[in-house]
Order: structure tokens, then C-alpha cells, then sequence
């Protein structure tokens, strides 16, 4: 831990990685609840990223959005030096991409955050680390599966696949830049995040999109794993404490106590959209299935984090409510690329 507790300064807070499902939330709702602040959002723009899921900060004057690979230090080092605060979403982060194909994982995972780590350890140096920030978003996933019980911060971090053993390299890196530079660095554990704008891979919006399309809702193994759905805004709001009140050096989960798994979740999205439960196909099981994760939050409910959508009924009812009421946005997303992951992936379905 570091003795560092000077307040942020949050006056330009750079969003990596912030086209995309929660980094856009992050920056839509930080530019509407800091009128003093700037927001420059760096993206790739990788398959993943999308710049309408910013349409509603685009015109705003604060706000700015570069395209650019958060690996390359040439490109990024300026941006971390015009901003106070970095807030790092950018990351592949889809775990079955992930056993597909590691090597993209550990560059953008790994590599990048050491990027972005050394932009902001050697641009900020000069005039001194107080009223900086880099806050690292990552993932309950770095516990590993949690038989029983709930994993507070301090619990071993036990990765099982490639996506999280990326994040939790990628967490101890950043730890590493606090412990060895000084840099004043914070982490943000967070559960499965729903909402709008989630990329129809991960499972709430594949689900919820292939069953408004009479497709078929693809349940891994037995459809027993167990996950916990925060909605997205209640995601960003904690990020956005912890950036102000967190204590540099530290972690914070962000969680809830609703356990859910795969079965209800699908169940639940065709019973709110009126279709029948036989569109639920039982599909090979994921190899290496974290079966459940748990966190114990009360770190970041200390800080004064007020979850809006503690109950799972109103945080799927919303997300599907949006899909259901923004269908452009996510079926140009379907007729591209995404239907070669789609075959390679789902392989075993009929006419996948
Ligand atoms: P996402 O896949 O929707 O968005 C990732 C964004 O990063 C995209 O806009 C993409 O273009 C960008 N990106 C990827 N590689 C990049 C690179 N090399 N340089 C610059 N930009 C790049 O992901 P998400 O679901 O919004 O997750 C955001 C963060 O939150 C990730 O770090 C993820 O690990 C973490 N997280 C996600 C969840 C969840 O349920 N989705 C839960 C906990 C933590
Ligand atoms: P996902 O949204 O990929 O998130 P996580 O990173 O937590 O794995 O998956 C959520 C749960 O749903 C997880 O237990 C795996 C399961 N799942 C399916 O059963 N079918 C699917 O097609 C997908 C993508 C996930």
C-alpha cells in the first residue's frame, strides 16, 4: 500500500478503450456528471469498439475521441500527458475469444497496460504524481472459479484461462508501477455487466438478440454456472468512486448477491420477450468453465457506492427492454464479422 492519499484532480481523464460497452457508459455518464471535466477517449477500434455507442457525448465540446492501439507508446504518451487521469478499459475481453486465440490477449492485456503504465509513469514524472491517476479496470475473473463462500480483495489471485490470467498480469503490473514509481494506481474488480451497447458475444446480449430472432440460445455444459449481473451503470458509478475516494495501491470489487445461473438468465429473457423455452439448446460445455465467482464487496459499498439495480428482475428487464427497442444497432453488428465468429464458435449447432 502507498502512503499517497492526495485527492485526483479529474480536470482531463483519458478513457482507454472507451468505444466499447462499459468504457463508453464510463465516458457518456463521466462527461454528464463532471461539466468541469475533459474526456478524450483513446480506442482501437478493434471489433469490438464502436463510436455510436458515443453518439450521445460526440458534439459535446469536452469531449474528444482518438483512434489508437493502446500498445503503441508514440501514439499514446501524448494523450496521457494532456490528461490527469487515466481509466483503462481497453482489453479483449471475451473469454471464449480468448481460448480461440490467446496471443492478442497478452498484447493488448499485458503489453498495453505496461504501455500506458510507462506513458503515465515517465509523462506525469516532471510535475510530480499528486492529482494523478491511472485506475486499471479489471475483472472478478482473476479469482478463478469460487467453489463456496465470497473472494474479498485480499484473496488470492487464481486465474484459469486466458482472458484472466491476462487481466491478473495485466493487475500486476499496474500494482507494480505503484509499489516501484510511486504512480498512484487503483484497481476495480467488477462481475458479468450487462446493459446497452454490450457486443452480442458475451451471453445476456447473445441470448437476448438470438431470441428475438427464433434462434437458438446456446446453455454451455448443464447451464449450472453461476454469475452475478450488475447493470452497467452501476459498473461506471463505482469507477468512478473509486477514482475519486479510493486509496492509491488498492483493489475494489464491485458486485452484487444475486446469483444467477446460465438456465435462469436464459429463461428469463424468453419469458420477457414472449418466447418459448424450447429455443434453449444445451451446447459442449466450455473448457476450463469457471462454474461460479462471488465477490465480497463491501470495500467499494464503504466508499458510498449506491447500486441502482441491485435486483436481477429490473437489471435484465432493462437490458432487454434496449435490445428490443435498438434493433440497428445490434443486427449491423450480426451481418458482419461476427457471423465468422459466430460459425467457428457455435460449430455444433444446426445452421449456426
Ligand atoms: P469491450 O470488448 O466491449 O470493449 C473493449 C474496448 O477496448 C473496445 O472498444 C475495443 O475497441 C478496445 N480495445 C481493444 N484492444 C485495444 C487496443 N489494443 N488499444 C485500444 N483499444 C482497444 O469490453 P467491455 O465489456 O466494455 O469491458 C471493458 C473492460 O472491463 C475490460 O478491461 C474488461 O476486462 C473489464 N470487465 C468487463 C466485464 C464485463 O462483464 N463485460 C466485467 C468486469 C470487467
Ligand atoms: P459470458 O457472458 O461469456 O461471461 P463470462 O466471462 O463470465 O464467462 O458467459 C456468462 C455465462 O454464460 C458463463 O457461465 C458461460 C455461459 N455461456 C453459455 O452458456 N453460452 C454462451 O453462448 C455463452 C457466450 C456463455
Amino acid at each position: 500500500m502507498q502512503a499517497d492519499q492526495d485527492q485526483p484532480a479529474l480536470r482531463h481523464v483519458l478513457v482507454s478503450g472507451g468505444a466499447g460497452f462499459i468504457g463508453s457508459a464510463f465516458a457518456r455518464n463521466f462527461v454528464r456528471d463532471h461539466p468541469e471535466a475533459r474526456v478524450t477517449v483513446l480506442d482501437k477500434l478493434t471489433y469490438a469498439g464502436n463510436t455510436q455507442n458515443l453518439a450521445p457525448v460526440w458534439d459535446e465540446p469536452r469531449f474528444r475521441f482518438v483512434q489508437a492501439d493502446i500498445c503503441d507508446y508514440d501514439a499514446v504518451a501524448p494523450l496521457v500527458v494532456e490528461a490527469d487521469t487515466v481509466v483503462n478499459f481497453a482489453a479483449e475481453s471475451h473469454v471464449d475469444r480468448s481460448i480461440m486465440d490467446p496471443d492478442v490477449f497478452v498484447r493488448t492485456n499485458v503489453l498495453g497496460v505496461n504501455t500506458l503504465l510507462r506513458a503515465a509513469r515517465d509523462g506525469w514524472k516532471a510535475g510530480g504524481y499528486a492529482g494523478k491517476r491511472f485506475l486499471q479496470v479489471s475483472t472478478d475473473e482473476v479469482y478463478g472459479h469460487v467453489g463456496e463462500g465470497a473472494t474479498a480483495e485480499d484473496a488470492p489471485l487464481a486465474p484459469r484461462n486466458p482472458y484472466s490470467a491476462s487481466k491478473a498480469g495485466a493487475e500486476l503490473m499496474v500494482f507494480s508501477y505503484g509499489t516501484n514509481f510511486g504512480l498512484p494506481v487503483v484497481v476495480t474488480r467488477g462481475e458479468n455487466t450487462i446493459g446497452p451497447y454490450q457486443y452480442p458475444e458475451k451471453a445476456t446480449p447473445l441470448f437476448i438478440t438470438n431470441a428475438i430472432e427464433d434462434k437458438p440460445l446456446p446453455i454451455y455444459g448443464q447451464g449450472r454456472a453461476v454469475r452475478h449481473y450488475v447493470y452497467v451503470d452501476d459498473h461506471a458509478a463505482a469507477i468512478d468512486l473509486v477514482l475519486r475516494r479510493g486509496a492509491p495501491g488498492e483493489a475494489y470489487n464491485i458486485g452484487n448477491d444475486v446469483e444467477v445461473n446460465t438456465v435462469r438468465l436464459a429463461e428469463t429473457i424468453l419469458d420477457l420477450l414472449g418466447k418459448p423455452r424450447s429455443l434453449m439448446q444445451l451446447v459442449p460445455d466450455r473448457p476450463g468453465h469457471d462454474y461460479r465467482y462471488n465477490l465480497d464487496y463491501r470495500k467499494t459499498l464503504a466508499l458510498g457506492w449506491q447500486p441502482q439495480y441491485a435486483d436481477f428482475e429490473k437489471t435484465i428487464g432493462a437490458t432487454v427492454a434496449w435490445y428490443r427497442d435498438n434493433q440497428d444497432w445490434w443486427r449491423t453488428i450480426k451481418a458482419g464479422e461476427y457471423q465468422e465468429y459466430y460459425k467457428k464458435q457455435y460449430a455444433v449447432l444446426a445452421g449456426a
